[in-house]
């Protein structure tokens, strides 16, 4: 896979500490931030089972609870891993630039 040119920024690293979660925007497109331990992700804000926002949930073992249904996400790959949650959802190329956060979207 090639690297992405379409970085945007989106946050500053000292806005994410580690364990946390953060809701953005770039254009239409809701994206959630994560900190795991260090390392960030990013994936698709709205869960695939009904109409909530990750960012709103909380982060558990690597995976993000949906606030609404309690639907759990693997963050890393974006994969259901707990119902009510069925349908995966996206996962975006994300990256530190000095002290930008950000990221890759179609
Ligand atoms: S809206 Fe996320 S589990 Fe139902």
């Amino acid at each position: 896979m090639s690297e992405p040119s379409n970085w945007v920024t989106v946050a500053r690293r000292a806005e994410l500490p580690a364990g946390q979660v953060k809701g953005v925007k770039v254009g239409k497109q809701e994206i959630a931030l994560y900190n795991l331990a260090g390392e960030l992700y990013a994936t698709d804000n709205v869960c695939s089972h009904a109409y909530a926002q990750l960012s709103d949930g909380f982060v558990e073992r690597g995976q993000i609870v949906c606030p609404l249904h309690a639907g759990c996400f693997d963050i890393k790959t974006g994969k259901a891993v707990e119902p009510p949650a069925e349908d995966d959802i996206k996962t975006f190329p994300i990256r530190l630039n000095g002290d930008e956060i950000q990221v890759a979207v179609d």
